[in-house]
């Protein structure tokens, strides 16, 4: 059975424009419940860390430097098969080919300020989740 929630991330220049709250009215209206949430101003060595599947590919360097420059949110999602569904609402990551309706079609800049993160798979849903929040911050 896939799993019922997917890590996501309001990176740092949407929130820096204020589309937090934008952007989570359209996460609960689809049908998505915040199980955790935090504000948090990752390290270069976190987002390395956090991004270390993409280590060695050409936008990694500009991804790290882009992901520890301001503040983040990060989110548990639930919802029945989260990590899919999560995926659609977020649309393609590069905001020109996102669907109209998607996050990224509505507040994204560029492929690289692209709004949102969503976990790609329940394996990385639970490794994700668990690289920012503990059992006590779940609910
Ligand atoms: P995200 O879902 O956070 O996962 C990796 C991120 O790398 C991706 O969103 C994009 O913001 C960023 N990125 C920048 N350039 C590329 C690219 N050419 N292909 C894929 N991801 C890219």
């Amino acid at each position: 059975m896939p799993l019922n929630y997917t890590l996501s991330l309001i990176k740092p220049w949407a929130f820096s424009q204020d589309l937090t709250g934008p952007i989570l009215h359209v996460v609960n209206q689809n049908g998505f419940h915040i199980r955790a949430m935090k504000l948090i101003h990752l390290s270069k060595e976190q987002a390395g860390e956090f991004y270390e599947v993409h280590r060695g590919k050409p936008f990694y360097d500009d991804l790290i430097d882009f992901m520890s420059s301001g503040p983040i949110v990060a989110m548990i999602l639930e919802k029945e098969n989260a990590v899919v569904e999560y995926r659609k609402l977020m649309g393609a990551t590069d905001p020109v080919e996102a669907c109209v309706g998607t996050i990224r079609r509505m507040f994204a800049e560029s492929k690289s300020h692209n709004a949102v993160h969503g976990s790609d798979s329940d394996e990385n849903a639970i490794r994700e989740s668990n690289f920012f929040f503990n059992v006590l911050e779940r609910y």
